[in-house]
């Protein structure tokens, strides 16, 4: 691997998709999102799920009184789609700047997808407005039945809802989140403008295997599941391709311990201490740290029809040691890494 001191100067980035949970949990993680981005798309699974515009305009008011005094940090709501969203709260919500986006989740996929969509006709004139106003669907792209086996689930989706679905509407525009599959990077490179897709830090670095290295590791275990070695390789491919569609998403997804080290544990990967360091580290090793920018600050705010972000931030080729816990007892969260040692560092 060619060895590369200079510092990295990128555009500030943004993660267009991170939960960022509420109260007690949402104090512990934000400081860590804010210390990498300027923007975030927040997940609305919250218990309840954030389904109205009174609910993720509330939601937005705690995570700005969360900030610290002078942050400018902004938070991109979504609205949670279930199967009885009105087309007109979801318009309305978008025409007010409170809704930046809807997102999918098919019900029983993931953690708290219990209100999620069953019955995709019945979300049609949704996504018909939605179509009409350009608003972007964020998709969780899992079937949920049974019988398919969990490392298909995927491809699965794409096949049996995603494509039937783009087919019967090609102008609503769509990010199929956190991809893991090979699949999944084909089908978005062979499709328009109208189709992009989100990856994660965590599945640029981990394949299936790691989740049972020397016994279980519960602290690997997220939705999707991570795959074969041939899908780490396409996403790692697709993420350094340079192609506008592949963007940043870290799907921070953060846990107290007690419910990962245990009989059964939630799904969910806590990247945001290190994520911009990781993506570094993997851009770094497929020689294309010229195309960092693009995927981290430049593609996503195109796919939103937002502006990039002024500001720079500098990575300094420094190690930098994982901390092996965020956050006191009970409550403690266990990063992505915990313990390691990363090549880069963000200054701030
Ligand atoms: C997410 C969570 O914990 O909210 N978990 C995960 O494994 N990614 C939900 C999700 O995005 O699927
Ligand atoms: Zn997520």
């Amino acid at each position: 691997m060619p060895e590369n001191i200079d510092p990295i100067t990128l555009r500030r980035p943004d993660d267009w998709h991170v939960h960022l949970r509420d109260g007690v949990m949402l104090a512990a993680v934000l400081p860590f999102t804010i210390r990498q981005f300027a923007r975030a798309i927040v997940m609305p699974n919250l218990v309840p799920p954030v389904a109205d515009v009174a609910a993720a305009y509330a939601y937005r008011e705690r995570i700005r009184a969360a900030l610290p005094l002078g942050s400018d940090f902004a938070p991109l709501m979504t609205c949670y789609l279930t199967d009885t969203t009105e087309p007109e709260e979801v318009a309305r919500g978008y025409e007010k700047g409170v809704f930046t986006a809807v997102k999918l989740y098919p019900a029983w996929a993931t953690t708290n997808s219990a209100f999620g969509v069953i019955d995709y006709d019945r979300i049609t004139p949704v996504l018909e407005c939605m179509a009409g106003l350009g608003m972007p669907l964020l998709i969780h792209g899992e079937v949920t039945d049974p019988e398919v086996d969990v490392f298909d689930r995927e491809s699965v989706f794409i096949d049996r809802v995603l494509d039937p679905l783009r087919r019967r509407l090609p102008e609503l525009r769509i990010v199929l989140e956190h991809i893991t599959t090979k699949e999944a990077v084909d089908y978005v490179t062979s499709a328009g403008p109208n189709l992009a897709a989100t990856i994660t830090a965590h599945h640029l670095v981990i394949n299936r295997n790691a989740i049972f290295a020397g016994g279980i590791r519960p602290h690997l275990y997220c939705l999707p599941i991570a795959k074969r070695e041939k899908h780490r390789l396409a996403l790692r491919r697709a993420a350094t391709s340079g192609d506008e569609r592949f963007f940043l998403g870290t799907d921070s997804a953060p846990h107290a311990f007690p419910t990962k080290e245990t009989a059964c544990g939630c799904a969910g990967i806590f990247t945001a201490p290190c994520a911009l360091e990781i993506y570094a580290e993997v851009f770094e090793e497929e020689a294309a740290l010229d195309r960092l920018e693009a995927f981290a600050s430049l593609n996503g705010p195109q796919f939103y029809r937002l502006p990039p972000n002024d500001a720079r931030i500098t990575l300094r080729r420094e190690s930098f040691t994982v901390p092996q816990r965020i956050g006191e007892g009970d409550r403690a969260v266990v990063p992505f890494r915990a313990g390691e040692t990363l090549r880069w560092r963000l200054q701030v």
